[in-house]
């Protein structure tokens, strides 16, 4: 009894969450530091591959649920290019993680016609993974769903770089506009996230879409990224919907 109680409980709720955010803005674009896993694990004993673990399921969570709310574009900062500097153990048992996520998860992704980017200092990574990443790249590249584009060996500075000097390094090229150093980051094909969230209460940006993020919300939330689900993600979506975006506008131009 008690069970079923909350069953219909759950549901009630998942409808009232669903009935307020079809009245809301969604955003199209929705970046996510996702931290905490290494606390996560840690408040429970556990070592921090296991929060890291949980969190990958925390990410299956958010990508069915940015699907069912209308949201295009997701994109998570999986590994920065500081990360390097973790202990060897927990950089390799994060690329596998990865490795193994791709090859669970993939055939559901392309099912549900997700395109999967994975953008950063790809080249960097062992030859074995960049195949991986190539071919999961290559076989969702015709999906008109969710753009779930996955961070790694990613930073923003770097990619500025990266990109100026794809720009120097063209013939005649003497002069810079905005526009052009856009149209030469990773993330060339993906309009600027509307909603940054961070988990784990951070308030910092920690080298993430520098560029992109110039006129994003940003959204903190004391929630840590194992436990961030579906639920958390439609609080975040609802706080963006009170916010007025004003582009440097005054608030009676844009209301
Ligand atoms: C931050 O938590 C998390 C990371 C550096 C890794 C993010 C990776 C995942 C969520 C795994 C799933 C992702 C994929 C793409 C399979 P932290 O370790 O910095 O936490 P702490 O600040 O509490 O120590």
């Amino acid at each position: 009894m008690g069970k079923a109680i909350q069953f219909f409980s759950n549901l009630f709720s998942r409808a009232k969450r669903k009935a307020v955010l079809l009245g809301n803005k969604i955003p199209a674009h929705i970046a996510i530091i996702m931290d905490g896993n290494g606390r996560w694990a840690q408040k429970r004993a556990l070592p921090r591959i296991a929060g890291h673990r949980t969190g990958a399921e925390s990410l299956k969570s958010c990508v069915k649920a940015c699907a069912e709310f209308g949201v295009k574009y997701l994109t998570v900062y999986a590994f920065s290019t500081e990360n390097w500097r973790r202990p060897k153990e927990e950089v390799s048992f994060l690329m596998n993680l990865l490795s193994q996520t791709i090859d669970r998860e993939i055939e559901e992704l392309d099912k549900n016609k997700v395109r999967l980017r994975f953008l950063g200092r790809i080249n960097e990574l062992s030859q074995e993974l960049q195949d991986k990443i190539d071919w999961a790249m290559k076989k969702t590249e015709k999906n008109k769903g969710l753009n779930l584009s996955v961070m790694l060996n990613y930073g923003g500075r770097a990619e500025i770089v990266d990109a100026v000097n794809e720009i120097v390094g063209r013939d005649g090229a003497t002069k810079v506009r905005e526009q052009d150093i856009s149209a030469a980051l990773y993330t060339k094909e993906l309009p600027d996230p509307d909603l940054l969230v961070r988990t784990a209460s951070e308030m910092r940006i920690s080298n993430f879409l520098l560029w992109q993020i110039a006129y994003s919300e940003l959204y903190v939330t004391d929630v840590l990224w194992p436990d961030f689900r579906r639920e958390q993600l439609a609080e975040a979506i609802q706080a963006f919907g009170s916010r007025v975006r004003k582009y440097g506008k005054t608030k009676e131009q844009v209301s």
